[in-house]
């Protein structure tokens, strides 16, 4: 039996399976309040070190850079596409080559190769096609694409953003890199009606454009929010919990944070900064660093504007309490 408590596991001998990294991803604690010294043996955790230098990758107007912008950043495709090195950052010298393999009781699913390879990759697909795959998850064949690529929030990607990934990923290096198939124990039917076009989301009402880039665009949401019987449960939008068993090349397992305003286990009392922090570096306001699950590396170089409208957004949920997912 696997007890959640705003991402803190307590794991019973049945559940052997699960290797955690020490008790990293269980403490979320308050900030202790100033009142009589500690004993030196309880005393909080070093402060953070300073955020590292990171390079931001500044959107820009045309096309090009737009796209690159959202696939290095909130788009985060590489998280899944690129291979992990061991500290838990991007092999870049096989960027987009396909990687991923996650088992699940339902599915062996392998990342594609996602680059321009002739051969091996994407790079004899129209854009059309390309478009079609990523918000329909349909192949140029007709058949389907099956999870965890976040298909459902992606459906609502803009033609303007899905077009600018689309241009992107034509400009990378193309790597011949066979990925195996894989293989799904359900029917794969795509997800939901099928999209053709999506409008812009005007980046003035900064909330909604928070729910975009939180959604359909950096599936934030569909990470954060529990997945119950194979189902996300959009009731519990932010909830966290779901636990992600030995992701990559890695032997822990990482729970999702709550990350609605809820206080104690959720953002409730965050301040913005801490929050941004927490996002951007992998550090949380107790000092802890987050289990590179979190695709902290990707946001470091996100933009100002885009992190404020997510984080308005964050702080607009209704606050969750704490939940388990049922095991049966
Ligand atoms: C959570 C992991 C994950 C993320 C994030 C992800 N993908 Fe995928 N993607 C996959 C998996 C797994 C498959 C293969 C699914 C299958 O085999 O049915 C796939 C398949 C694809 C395909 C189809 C390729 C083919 O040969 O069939 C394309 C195109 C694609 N992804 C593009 C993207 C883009 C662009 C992004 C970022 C916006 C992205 N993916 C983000 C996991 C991910
Ligand atoms: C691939 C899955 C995944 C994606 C995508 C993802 N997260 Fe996370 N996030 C996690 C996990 C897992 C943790 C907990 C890590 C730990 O406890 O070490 C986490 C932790 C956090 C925390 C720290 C909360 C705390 O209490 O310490 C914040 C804030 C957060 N995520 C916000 C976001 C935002 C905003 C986005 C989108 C821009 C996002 N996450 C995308 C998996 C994800």
């Amino acid at each position: 039996m696997i007890i959640g408590r705003g991402g803190c596991l307590a794991i019973t001998a049945a559940a052997t399976l699960l290797t955690i990294l020490g008790a990293a991803g269980c403490q979320k604690s308050e900030p202790p309040a100033p009142a009589a010294p500690p004993p030196a043996a309880a005393q909080r955790p070093a402060p953070p070190p300073a955020a590292p230098a990171v390079a931001k990758i500044e959107d820009g107007a045309d096309q090009l850079t737009h796209g690159r912008y959202l696939v290095e950043t909130i788009a985060g495709c590489g998280n899944c596409h690129t291979p992990h090195l061991p500290d838990g950052s991007l092999d870049q010298s096989k960027a987009f080559s396909g990687a991923f393999v996650i088992e699940d009781p339902g599915f062996k699913a392998y990342a594609r190769n996602i680059t321009p390879d002739m051969e091996t990759g994407i790079g004899s697909w129209t854009d059309d096609q390309i478009v079609n795959a990523i918000r329909n998850a349909q192949r140029p064949d007709g058949t389907f694409l099956g999870p965890p690529m976040s298909f459902a929030w992606y459906k609502r990607m803009t033609d303007t953003d899905v077009r600018a990934i689309v241009a992107y990923l034509r400009t990378v290096k193309p790597i011949n890199n066979v990925v195996p198939k894989s293989e799904y124990k359900f029917p794969l039917n795509g997800f939901g009606p099928m999209v053709t076009s999506v409008p812009d989301v005007p980046k003035t009402d900064i909330v909604k454009y928070g729910e975009y880039l939180a959604g359909p665009l950096g599936h934030c949401m569909d990470c954060h929010t529990p997945v119950v019987k194979g189902v996300q449960d959009l009731t519990k939008l932010g909830a966290g919990a779901n636990i992600f068993n030995k992701p990559f090349i890695f032997d822990w397992a990482a729970v999702a944070a709550n990350i609605t305003p809820q206080p104690g286990i959720g953002l409730g009392g965050w301040t913005d900064q801490e929050i941004k922090t927490a996002i951007t570096t992998g550090v949380d306001r107790t000092g802890r660093k987050l289990l590179p699950f979190m695709p902290y590396g990707l946001y470091a170089k996100a933009q100002d504007s885009d992190l404020d409208a997510i984080i308005a957004y964050l702080k607009s949920l209704p606050a969750q309490p704490a939940f388990t997912i049922p095991t049966e």
